[in-house]
This record gives C-alpha cells, sequence and structure tokens, in this order.
C-alpha cells in the first residue's frame, strides 16, 4: 500500500471506527505483511498499525504528533515568521468535547500552549464548576498562530490555516464542538451573524455537532455573558453525557 493510500484507508477506518466496526479483514499482502511459514505469523513491515488491537489508537495518536510538528513549522502565511511559538493545542487526543478559540494572544504565544492567558482563567473557572477536567477535553484554535496585536484573524490566514483545523477534529472525532466567539461560529456555520444570534444553538458541521458561544475574553469585558457561556457548555456536556 502506497503512504497517500494507506492514510486514505486510515481515514476509513476512523470512520467504520466511529460507526461501531470493530474488526475487519484485510489480505497480508495488501498490508504489506510478510506471512512467516513456519510459524504461522504475520512479521513486521506493518506501518498500518491494524496488526495490534489498538493499532488504530497508536495510529491516530501518532497522525496527531505529525501533524503538531507540521503546525510548529508552518510557514504558510505570515504569522508563522511573526510568532514567538505556534499553538497546536491541548490535551486529550481522545476528547468528546473540543473547543475552538480565535487565535492565540501574547500569553499563549510566550508559551505555546492555548488559553493559558486571562480569557484562559476564566474558562478553567467554568470547568471547575462544570466538573470537567481541563486534561480530558481538547482546547484549539481557528489560527495556530498569534496576529499581531491580537488583531482580527483575517479572512486568508482563516482559509490557510484550517486545514489543521479540520484534520484535528478528523482525528479526535469529539462529540460535540463548541465555537468560543464570532469566528470560529461563522467558520463552522457558514453564517455571518453575530454570536448574539448564533450561540447556544446545536449546528451540524459535517459529522459533528458544533455549539457556539461567546468566548470567554467577551465575558471579561461584559460579566453579564458569562451566564450564557456557562449554560451553552453545560448543554454541550449533556449531549457528551447522552
Ligand atoms: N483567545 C483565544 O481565542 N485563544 C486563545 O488561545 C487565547 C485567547
Amino acid at each position: 500500500m502506497e503512504e497517500g493510500e494507506r492514510e486514505e484507508f486510515n481515514r476509513y477506518l476512523l470512520t467504520m471506527r466511529k460507526f461501531g466496526v470493530r474488526e475487519i479483514f484485510v489480505s497480508d499482502e495488501k498490508l504489506g505483511l510478510k506471512r512467516d511459514k513456519k510459524e504461522e505469523k504475520c512479521v513486521e513491515d506493518d506501518t498500518t498499525g491494524l496488526n495490534t488491537t489498538s493499532g488504530l489508537e497508536d495510529r491516530k495518536y501518532e497522525q496527531l504528533d505529525k501533524l503538531k510538528s507540521e503546525v510548529e513549522n508552518c510557514r504558510m502565511c505570515e504569522l508563522g515568521s511573526k510568532r514567538k511559538n505556534a499553538v497546536f493545542g491541548e490535551s486529550s487526543y481522545d476528547a468528546k468535547l473540543l473547543f475552538v478559540g480565535e487565535a492565540p494572544g501574547a500569553d499563549e504565544d510566550a508559551q505555546g500552549r492555548p488559553f493559558v492567558g486571562r480569557a484562559g482563567k476564566l474558562l478553567d473557572r467554568l470547568f471547575n464548576v462544570l466538573n470537567i477536567d481541563r486534561k480530558s477535553v481538547f482546547i484549539t484554535n481557528l489560527l495556530k498562530c498569534r496576529p499581531p496585536g491580537n488583531r482580527d484573524p483575517q479572512e486568508d490566514e482563516i482559509k490557510t490555516c484550517t486545514p489543521y483545523l479540520i484534520r484535528q477534529i478528523e482525528l479526535i472525532d469529539p462529540v460535540v464542538i463548541i465555537a468560543l466567539g464570532a469566528y470560529p461560529a461563522r467558520f463552522f456555520t457558514g453564517s455571518k451573524e453575530g454570536i448574539t444570534k448564533l450561540r447556544g444553538k446545536e449546528y451540524r458541521w459535517r459529522n459533528w455537532i458544533v455549539i457556539p458561544t461567546y468566548h470567554p475574553a467577551a465575558c471579561l469585558r461584559n460579566p453579564n455573558l458569562k451566564k450564557p457561556l456557562w449554560e451553552d457548555v453545560k448543554s454541550a456536556l449533556e449531549l457528551v453525557k447522552r
């Protein structure tokens, strides 16, 4: 199997897995396995990871790690040469809840981690209140590099950068995506409406449920927005538990 075919095959397997398929039979030659005649067992050459029970999971982690280093070396737009650190996202590759913010700010750029500044502290408080372990979710952004002076993401930057986000979503395969703020909300809904119109409802983006809500930074400016943010994340949590 060629590298490209292998990637396509793995994507197909991940989709099958999502629909509950746990076993699949493929001939050894197609997988690039040589059969050891004497012992009738498969020997090396298996880069598909299919001959282990956790092969699919291993491949997923590998692919996410590979994607992370692609993001960290990306120079596809001008932001790549201005950043201190690209911010791939964290924490769990098995997350059921995936949060998408706008772009790293100064603190995130300095540390290479998402939501570690003031907005991040508010998000952490929300996690505390709702009993969500930050290590069990995945937090990332529409853009992986900081726009200078925290300006709004530009259309061409969103277009160039979001294939990374899409690949993260495909591999992590969460139950619900929470879009924090207008830019991620518009990206997933295709709407040009403001966040107040879009928030708190369920949308479908490809295979995934998306719930747009207020960005924590907006809640710092206007504390009245905290309650709806809390409620929206709580409803996402209920969908996950269902
Ligand atoms: N704001 C964002 O949108 N993302 C971060 O990571 C931090 C602040």
